[in-house]
């Protein structure tokens, strides 16, 4: 679907790795290279045209959020990517509301940046961090959690969609449950708002991140939305200009409204402009036919693969495009060298969840993710490639 709006695929690849960063389409490129070339201005802080313009794309992308993911305008906070939005909940909210022994319930699939802020968090004041159990599939289910909750659970924060199994948790129902006994819930979902629906209010969420550069846009923006009162309470964790309304020379000083006093600084003004056209673009395609696009991808990958006799799959998580496999007795970096070959993208490693070794039979895995613009018969160039690998040591040495 829509490969002619990718630059990035007239040149002769594969690309597979769309859970490290997808394609940038040309009117996103397009609509910064105007801000660059036709209006540079800093935010609201100009009287000039050039300014006004700005001002008024850069407050639009905050309205564009909203109706995308479903919040209020003031509930968007603008930051550089899923990792500073985690890092303002665990260190702007949680520091300050949450106190030793509270549990902070997370799993072990989680990537980095949903577990060393919490590690860092338990270092400083005493939480206690638990870990819901996965099924053989790699899934977590509600019941494994309400397993794992205790009076002293306060937090629950989870992917969505998990970066390297692909495991879709059923954030609705999960909120809900978070709901009823009053734990805060905090959703990661760099891997699941680019590729479905996402609810913030009916899903009963409190905090959720996302990245620009997962869903068409630029590198260096992401938004945490947050529920109003939660954001109000928020302690910034930069301080400077623009977030606050007055400071004297006691020492004395007054913040803004959030969401302003989380958004210290110039903030990237060419890439949220940049992740307001990428959102357009993903509503004009339609989020809905994005699903179903991935959903035939991920069937036809799982029917294929599975006829590769020495391919091992770690699960089959196929309401997502991301997919967790080995060639037998080749380390996983030199299957993506291989692939690399044939101008195959994809990533190989830990991908950064560094905690599903201790449920995984291996530290390293290849990993395909996929996105609306591949196509079966790319999948189909995969395949036969794989089946191929024979040669591998030959190629790769
Ligand atoms: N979190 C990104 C990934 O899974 C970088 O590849």
């Amino acid at each position: 679907m829509n490969r002619e709006d990718f630059p990035m695929l007239d040149s002769n690849i594969i690309y597979f790795d769309n859970s490290a960063t997808t394609l940038k389409p040309k009117r996103v490129i397009e609509k910064m290279e105007e801000y660059y070339q036709k209006h540079t201005s800093n935010i609201h802080r100009g009287e000039y045209d050039a300014a006004e313009k700005t001002n008024q794309l850069y407050d639009q992308v905050r309205e564009i959020v909203a109706d995308f993911i479903h919040c209020q305008k003031d509930e968007v906070v603008y930051t550089s990517g899923t990792t500073m939005s985690i890092n303002m909940v665990v260190f702007g909210y949680m520091r300050k509301h949450l106190k030793r022994g509270d549990e902070v319930l997370l799993s072990k699939a989680e990537h980095a940046s949903n577990i060393l802020p919490w590690i860092k968090l338990q270092e400083e004041i005493g939480i206690k961090l638990t870990y819901a159990p996965l099924d053989e599939n790699y899934h977590l289910s509600l019941e494994a959690i309400q397993k794992c909750v205790t009076e002293k659970t306060k937090v629950i924060s989870l992917a969505q969609v998990t970066n390297v199994t692909g495991d879709v948790r059923d954030v609705r129902k999960i909120g809900e449950f978070c709901q009823e006994k009053g734990i805060l819930f905090h959703v990661d979902g760099a891997q699941s708002v680019p590729h479905m629906k996402v609810d913030f209010e009916e899903s009963h969420m409190d905090f959720l991140s996302f990245s620009g550069h997962k869903m068409c846009g630029p590198t260096g923006v992401g938004i945490l939305v947050g529920k109003k009162d939660l954001l109000e309470e928020m302690e910034p964790i930069l301080y400077g200009g623009g977030m606050n309304a007055s400071f004297e020379a006691d020492s004395s000083y007054e913040l803004k409204k959030a969401p302003t006093k989380l958004e210290a600084g110039t903030p990237p003004i060419a890439e949220i402009i940049g992740l307001g056209e990428a959102i357009l673009y993903l509503k004009e395609i339609g989020i809905e036919n994005i699903e179903r696009q991935e959903g035939k991808l991920s069937e036809y990958f799982l029917s294929k693969i599975k006829d590769i006799p020495n391919i091992i799959l770690y699960g089959e998580n196929k309401e997502s495009g991301i997919f967790a496999w080995n060639i037998e007795g080749v380390f996983a970096q030199d299957a993506a060298a291989y692939l690399n070959h044939y101008h195959i993208c994809v990533r190989a490693g830990n991908h950064c969840a560094k905690l599903l070794k201790d449920i995984l039979p291996v530290k390293n895995t290849v990993r395909v993710s996929f996105y609306f613009y591949n196509t079966l018969e790319e999948i189909d160039q995969l395949i036969e490639v794989l089946k191929n690998s024979k040669d591998i040591f030959k190629i790769v040495l």
